[in-house]
C-alpha cells in the first residue's frame, strides 16, 4: 500500500473563554506600561498541530498516515490515541527536557483573540532527517505532506524531498509569514501539490513577486480554499471549481483546512480524479466544523460514503472500494 509520511506542527491548544471585552480593559494612552491580567471562567486543552490533524482524517478515511515530527516528554495519552486511530507514530520524536508546542489563546465575548504560541519541542524539528524515516517504510513512501513547522525544518525538507527525489505536498499556510520569498519560490517549485488559502495564497504572490500564473507553471497541481465558497484546483491546464457540504451546524472552524487536506492526500496516494479528492476535502472538513477542536470528529467510511452520495450524487468506483475497505493494510 502507498504510504504517506505527514511532516507538520504538533501542538497543545489551550484555548480559555473571557466572558467580558478585552478592549474595555486595555487603556491606549497607556501602552507603553500595558498590564492586563483577564479572569477566564473555562479552560479546556485540544490536542492540535498541522501534522496530526491531517494525519487524523487520513486515518479516518482508513490510510494508515505516519507523522515525522517532534514533541515533548509530556506526549503520550495523545500518541496512544493517534495509534489507536490508525496513525503511525513512529517518527514522532520525544525531545528532553521542552514541552510540545503550545498554543495559548484567551477568547473575549466578541471573539477577539489574544494568543501565544510556545515553540516547546517544535524548535527542534530540522534535526529530523527524511531518509531516515523513508527509508523504513515498506514499499518506500508516496509522498511527503510538508506543513507549517520550525521555518528551518520547512526549508530543509523541501531541500530533502528534492534530493531524494521524493514527490512532495508543499503546505506553508501560517509558516508563509516565517519564510522568505526564496524559501517559497524553492518550495513551490516541482512541488506535486501546492496548497493555500485565498489569503495566504496573497501572501505568497506579495512575497515572491510571482502571479498565479507563475504558481500554476511551477507546481503540478495547485489548490486554493476559499472557506464557506468552496475550493478550486488547477491541474494540468484544467480548473476544478469544488463546492462545501453544508455543516449540520458550525460549531468550530479551527481545523477545517487540515481536514480538507486529507482529501488532497487521499486522491494523490489512490489517483483518484481531482474533483473526486477536492469532494472528499471538502467533506472532512465539514465533518471537522461539526465539532469542537480539530481532532474529535469522527465518521465511519460507510457512513461517509452515504453522505458524499447524498450530497454529491453517486461515490465512483474507485472511492467506492476505497471506503468499503475494512482495514487500512
Ligand atoms: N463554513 C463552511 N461550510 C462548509 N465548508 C467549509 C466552510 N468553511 C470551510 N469549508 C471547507 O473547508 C475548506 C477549507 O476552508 P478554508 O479555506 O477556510 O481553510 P483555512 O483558511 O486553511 O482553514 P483553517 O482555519 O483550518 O486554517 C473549504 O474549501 C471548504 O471546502
Ligand atoms: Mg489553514
Amino acid at each position: 500500500m502507498k504510504r504517506v509520511l505527514v511532516t507538520g506542527s504538533i501542538a497543545n491548544d489551550y484555548i480559555m473563554a473571557f466572558p467580558g471585552d478585552f478592549t474595555e480593559h486595555i487603556i491606549p494612552d497607556k501602552l507603553d506600561v500595558l498590564s492586563v491580567s483577564f479572569l477566564v471562567d473555562s479552560l479546556r486543552r485540544e490536542p492540535g498541530g498541522c501534522a496530526v490533524n491531517i494525519a487524523y482524517n487520513l486515518a479516518l478515511l482508513g490510510e494508515r498516515p505516519a507523522v515525522m515530527a517532534t514533541v515533548g516528554q509530556d506526549w503520550t495519552e495523545d500518541r496512544a490515541r493517534l495509534e489507536a486511530v490508525g496513525v503511525d507514530t513512529a517518527h514522532v520524536k520525544a525531545v528532553d527536557g521542552v514541552h510540545t508546542a503550545s498554543f495559548f489563546v484567551s477568547t473575549d465575548r466578541h471573539n477577539r483573540q489574544i494568543a501565544s504560541f510556545y515553540v516547546g519541542a517544535m524548535g527542534h524539528a530540522g534535526e529530523l532527517r527524511l531518509a531516515d524515516a523513508v527509508d523504513d517504510r515498506p514499499g518506500g513512501v508516496a509522498a511527503v505532506v510538508i506543513a507549517p513547522n520550525a521555518p528551518e525544518a520547512m526549508v530543509s525538507l523541501v531541500a530533502e524531498c528534492k534530493a531524494l527525489g521524493v514527490p512532495y505536498v508543499y503546505d506553508p499556510s501560517q509558516q508563509i509569514v516565517r519564510l522568505s520569498g526564496d524559501d517559497l519560490r524553492a518550495g513551490i517549485a516541482g512541488s506535486l501539490v501546492m496548497i493555500a488559502n485565498e489569503y495566504e495564497f496573497e501572501l505568497i504572490r506579495d512575497k515572491t513577486g510571482l502571479e498565479a500564473d507563475d504558481v500554476r507553471r511551477m507546481t503540478g497541481t495547485l489548490v486554493i480554499t476559499h472557506g464557506e465558497k468552496g475550493s478550486q484546483i488547477w491541474s494540468n491546464g484544467e480548473r476544478f471549481d469544488i463546492g462545501i457540504v453544508p455543516p449540520a451546524a458550525e460549531v468550530d472552524p479551527t481545523g477545517v483546512g487540515d481536514a480538507y487536506r486529507a482529501g488532497v492526500v487521499l486522491g494523490l496516494l489512490h489517483d483518484l480524479p481531482w474533483p473526486v479528492a477536492g469532494r472528499v476535502g471538502a467533506l472532512c472538513a465539514t465533518y471537522a466544523l461539526e465539532a469542537l477542536g480539530t481532532q474529535r470528529h469522527t465518521f465511519t467510511r460507510a457512513a461517509f460514503a452515504d453522505r458524499y452520495a447524498a450530497h454529491f450524487g453517486a461515490v465512483p468506483d474507485g472511492l467506492a472500494t476505497l471506503l468499503a475497505q475494512r482495514s487500512p493494510d
